[in-house]
Formats: C-alpha cells, structure tokens, sequence
C-alpha cells in the first residue's frame, strides 16, 4: 500500500482541474440498470470506487466499455442475468446498494448484501427499506443480504422520510421511475448528486418534478431509452481544493468550479478572510492576509454545509487565528482525523459531535494515518500547512474519490510524492 508524503510550508500557485463528481457518477451508474438501452457517461472520475462498482454492473450482467482513457463509459445493460449482489463487492463500496431500487423498478426481484457499518458510523439502510415496501415490494432479510421482491411491479406511493437520506431517496427514486401511477418523495434529498441523478433519468425518459427541492413528484412509465449524461463536477474535490490554497497561502484557480456547487463552503471561507471570484472557467480562491479567522461550522443536508467537507475544514481551523466550534450532525463517528491532527500539533477537543479547535501558530509534520476518505485528504492538506515532512499512510481511501491527488497539487507548487510503504 502507497503512502502520500508532503513537505509542508510552500505557497500554492496555478490551477487544478476538477474531476466529475464521484458520488453523481456512482448513483448514475446504478441507474443504467434501469434500461436496456446504453448509458454513456462522459467527465467519469477516475477512482477506485468507479472500478469496484463497475465490477459489481459486470456481475449482475451489465456491459461496461471504458473509452477515453477512463472518462467516458458506456454501459449496457440489455440484460440482467444475476439478481444477486454480493457481500465482497458491496462491503468495499456503500454505494453498491443503490442496485437495488433500479434492479427491482426493472425485473421485480434483488439480492442485494446488506453493506454494514462502517468507519464514520453504523449507516443504516432501513430508510431505503420502508420506501421499497411503500412501493409494494417484499423483504425478507436472509443470511446478510436483503431479499427485494415486487413480481406484480412496484406501484407508485407518497414516501415521507423522516430525515434526509442522499442514498434513499435516490434509490426510491430510481425504484419509482419505472412503477405504475405517481409517486411523490417528501423530506427528499436536495443534494446536487440527486438532482444530477433526476436530470439523467429525466434524459433517459423518466418524468420527475421537483428534483432539487425537498419535494418530488414521479410518474411511472412503462420503459426508460438510453442517452449520454456529463456527470457534474465533484463539489467535494472543489471544497477540498479551495481549502488547500486557504491553508497554504497562494492563488489558485478550480477548473469546472462553480460557487453554487459549493456557497455554504464559499461563505465560511471568505468569512475566514479568504477571497473568492468567479472566472470564465471555474473560481479563483486566494489567501492574501496571513493567518485565516476562525469560523464555526454545523454539518447539515444540502444546501448546508456538507459532512464530506467538515474534515478539510478543521485541518483549516487548526491554523486560524480563534477558537472554532465545529458540529456535525450527519455522522456519528466522524473526527477520526482529530487525533492524527493532534500529532501534528493541533488543539481540538472532541465531545460528542462536537470538536473545538483552537488555532496554532504552526502545525508540525507527523507520520499520520486515516481510515476514511475525507479524513485522509485532511491530513494532506494539514501537511501542506505544517513545517516539515507528514507521511499520510494508507492511501487506498484516497484513491477511492481523489483523482491523482498528489499530481493535481504538485502541479500548483505542493512537494508531495507516493512513495511505496
Ligand atoms: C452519501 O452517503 C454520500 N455517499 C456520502 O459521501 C455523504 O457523506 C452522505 O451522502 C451525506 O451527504 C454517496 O453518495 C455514495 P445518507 P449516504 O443516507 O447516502 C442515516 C464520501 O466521503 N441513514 O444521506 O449513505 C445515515 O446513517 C461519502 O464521499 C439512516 O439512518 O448518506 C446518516 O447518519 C461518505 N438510515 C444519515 O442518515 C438510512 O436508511 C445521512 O445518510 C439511510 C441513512
């Protein structure tokens, strides 16, 4: 396994491209099992969670052509020969389980393993459950896997989630494109990833109203056609890169950015005393004056501030000048990379969901190690800022949603190499 190792203390100056969102693409993959006809993706990220789940189409029947060097991808699924989605693929990647809605929406029956807990929490699947059975779907959980059954179809319904669920509601969503009569998702995700989800099913034939809203309304139709969909650019790996040059000091330009992806990140930044404007083709993120203010944040559903980025965030409060409380309310689990800030010099004190940062005049570089994504690119940035070397370790989480994370930075000035272990 590959390390990632940075020399902290240098200013970052050019320009990054942002890759095509890896939490769109993935949703939009499952979606091809929705029709006979072939889904063409274009602007595919290239990441590891984009393989595994293409392996996880391939087992259930579904063709997959890469084009592109990897940033297109057509799949086909004309046919689906297995129903069954197995426990080694869907541990490795959460989002294997949103198979289920399209594959029930489309043959009446799924296996799909049960995906289990993980690092930054226990992450339920029950809200994804209750709404297949709203649907008219059976199931039956039998040794680790969820047994969906609908012979007769699924029938359209009104589902009111509870809570905002990302991954549940665009597994109904998928499940109720193909259902007979309305169905109408109240409390529904607003995510850009779902509403990008919306539009290419919409492409595909699918009628849905207010996708982007908390309400969407979706008409049955008998069968969805093929179409090519440019999956949007990754707001996460945007927010992540915005923070790099707020931690580092410099200039630096997103290709493909767009502030409405990102607005509840745009304001906290700037009101840390960073300056943001909007170029032809992405945005422009400088840090001009010294150390950033510190700034409280609240994790929340979109269009609050997201959980992918409450990671980057602290490793920024870390260096501010203050004292920052920093809540998240998504996960439970999720101030892994507070410790491994802490060897690296930082001030956090973690209570519950809560962690308050108080800012250090300098971090110092660490060998670290992280056992989530977001907290492993965290480190990264925090060893941008920090004096010396910081080895972040176990780089396989990495991979799974940053494209070439250590070319992208070099390219702006950062030393950063992979190194074997
Ligand atoms: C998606 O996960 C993203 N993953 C996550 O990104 C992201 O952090 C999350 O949404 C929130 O924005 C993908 O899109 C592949 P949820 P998802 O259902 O859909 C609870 C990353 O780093 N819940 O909105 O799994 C759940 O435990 C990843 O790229 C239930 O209790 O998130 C959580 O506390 C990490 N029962 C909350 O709801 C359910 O049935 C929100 O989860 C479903 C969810």
């Amino acid at each position: 396994m590959d390390s990632i190792v940075v020399q902290g203390g240098g200013e970052l100056r050019g320009e990054i491209p942002i890759a095509g969102a890896k939490n769109t693409c993935l949703k939009l993959m499952c979606a091809a099992l929705l029709s006979e006809e072939p889904l063409t993706l274009t602007n595919v990220p290239r990441l590891s969670d984009v393989a595994t789940l293409t392996t996880l189409l391939e087992s259930l029947g579904c063709e997959a052509a890469l084009l592109q060097e990897g940033q297109s991808m057509v799949l086909s699924a004309a046919e689906i020969s297995n129903k069954t989605a197995h426990y080694d693929i869907v541990r490795k990647l959460r989002a294997s389980f949103n198979v289920l809605g399209p594959m029930v929406g489309r043959t009446g029956e799924a296996i799909v393993s049960l995906p289990g807990g993980c690092a930054i929490g226990a992450r339920k699947v029950d809200l994804h459950l209750t709404s297949l059975e709203a649907l008219g779907a059976k199931i039956e959980l039998e040794e680790g896997y969820v047994h969906a059954s609908a012979p007769n179809g699924l029938k359209g319904t009104t589902i009111e989630f509870p809570f905002v669920s990302v991954g549940a509601t665009e597994n109904a969503m998928c499940a109720a494109v193909l259902a007979k009569g309305t169905t109408v998702l109240k409390n529904a995700a607003r995510e850009p990833d779902t509403k990008a989800l919306a539009d290419c099913l919409i492409a595909m034939g699918a009628q849905i109203e207010g996708a982007g809203t908390h309400e969407m309304v979706i008409t049955g139709v008998d069968s969805l056609h093929g179409t090519t969909h440019k999956v949007i650019s990754d707001r996460i790996e945007l927010g992540t890169y915005m923070i790099a040059p707020a931690i580092a000091g410099g200039e630096v330009e997103l290709i493909g950015g767009e502030r409405a992806l990102v607005a509840s990140l745009a304001d906290k930044l700037e009101a840390a005393g960073i300056e943001i404007a909007d170029t032809d083709r992405g945005l422009k993120v400088s840090r001009k004056n010294g150390r950033v203010k510190s700034v409280d944040v609240r994790t929340e559903p979109f269009p609050g501030f997201p959980t992918d980025l409450q990671a980057q965030m602290m490793a920024l409060m870390c260096t501010a000048d203050g004292t920052s409380v920093l809540e998240e309310t998504i996960f439970e689990n999720r101030f892994m990379h507070a410790p491994e800030l802490i060897r690296m010099g930082a001030n956090i004190d973690v209570q519950g969901g809560i962690a308050t940062v108080t800012g250090v005049d300098q971090l110092k570089g660490a060998p670290v190690m992280a056992t989530d994504l977001r907290a492993s690119v965290s480190l990264i940035l925090a060893g941008l800022a920090a004096e010396g070397e910081t080895k972040v370790a176990r780089v396989y989480h990495l991979d799974r949603g940053y494209e070439r994370v250590e070319d992208k930075l070099s390219a702006v000035g950062a030393k950063i190499e992979r190194v074997p272990e």
